[in-house]
């Protein structure tokens, strides 16, 4: 599904088709304490428009918090936040004009349609174009639930509704806290389904959460967060990437020695015998030379498989001994 830019965001930020990004959000040496607790440590994040940052780590890493101080609802303890230059804190207008979120249930009327209780918040905000509703119910997949009241709408429509509700004044910088909580596997991917969509229209976004597949799904970055310190932050690609590797089996064999003749097969970076098998780090196109090596040496691998990381994985690592509180 695609929904041409609206203008104003279009204009002020450009969008993924004309290539153009700005920085929408920034914070620097973000930091909150509640008394002994760090909550937030001397956090960096930026967030372009047309991207999807995805804000992950445990629960209680502190990205409820982090949101809180980008709407200028809790006061940092140091370090600052920007939203095009400005501090929310002071400057709070910059929030109510350029920010979306989802902090709490949006209030709707249950016996209205979807359709109109988003006319009902359209009319509070004002100045909100007379096509964007229809745009919007479109963009979440409500089209053809509109004129249904909204009491029997599913969780995850009520929570659509909630979602395009916050994009009726065309925020740039989108945030998600958890936005699939509570939904069941079909809900939570319609939900998931609408994030790459608000990108795509120019809209920055950041999605907090603890949920690895949803962020591997539609995020485009990834900043992890645990204890309220970032431990980890780049492309989501690049990440799974990192955890390219081989697993090689080799029946009736010495795994020490064969590990040590793979270690000298070139685009291998480390070699570690694990449950009964090689763990070769290196890229899939190295399992030729490998399996040569082997050869060569009267070892014969049984199977050499190609495995990635996922970022859950990766995450699990990151994140090990972690209790949640
Ligand atoms: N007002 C407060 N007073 C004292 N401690 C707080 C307050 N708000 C949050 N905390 C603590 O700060 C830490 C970070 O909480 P936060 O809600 O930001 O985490 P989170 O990453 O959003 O977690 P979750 O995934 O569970 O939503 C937790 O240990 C929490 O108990
Ligand atoms: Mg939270």
């Amino acid at each position: 599904m695609s929904v041409a830019a609206t203008a104003p965001i279009a204009a002020a930020l450009g969008t993924r088709q004309n290539g153009a990004s700005v920085t929408v959000l920034e914070t620097h040496d973000l930091t909150k304490r509640f008394k002994q607790l760090t909550a937030v440590d001397h956090l960096d994040l930026n967030v372009r428009s047309g991207e999807v940052l995805g804000f992950l780590g445990p629960n209680g890493a502190g990205k409820s918090t982090t949101v809180g101080m980008i709407l200028g609802l809790i006061r940092p303890t140091s370090g600052t936040v920007r939203l095009f230059g400005k501090d929310p804190l002071t400057q709070h207008e910059i929030v109510s004009k350029s920010v979306g979120a989802i902090i709490e249930n949006p209030a709707f009327y249950p016996y209205l349609s979807g359709r109109d209780n988003l006319l009902a918040h359209a009319k509070m905000l004002g100045g909100v174009p007379k096509g964007r509703l229809d745009e919007l119910l479109t963009l979440v997949g409500l089209r053809d639930r509109a004129k249904d009241k909204f009491k029997t709408y599913s969780l995850g429509m009520k929570q659509r509704l909630g979602i395009a509700s916050t994009l009726l004044n065309d925020p740039a910088l989108v945030i998600l806290d958890e936005p699939t909580n509570g939904l069941d596997p079909a809900g939570q991917r319609e939900i998931r389904e609408i994030i790459p969509n608000l990108a795509d229209q120019g809209h920055a976004v950041l999605l907090a959460s603890h949920m690895l597949h949803e962020v591997e799904q539609v995020c485009d970055r990834v900043a992890i967060v645990r204890k309220g310190k970032l431990i980890e932050e780049g492309e989501v690609q690049e990440m799974l990437r990192r955890g390219e590797h081989l697993e090689v089996t080799i029946p009736d064999a010495d795994l020490r020695q064969a590990a040590a003749l793979v270690e000298q097969v070139p685009g291998v970076s480390q070699v570690t015998v694990e449950n009964g098998r090689l763990r070769i780090a290196a890229p899939e196109r190295a399992g030729a030379d490998i399996n040569r090596q082997l050869a060569t040496h009267g070892l014969f691998a049984g199977s050499i498989t190609p495995r990635h990381n996922s970022l859950e994985e990766f995450f699990l690592e990151l994140t090990e001994g972690e209790t949640s509180s």
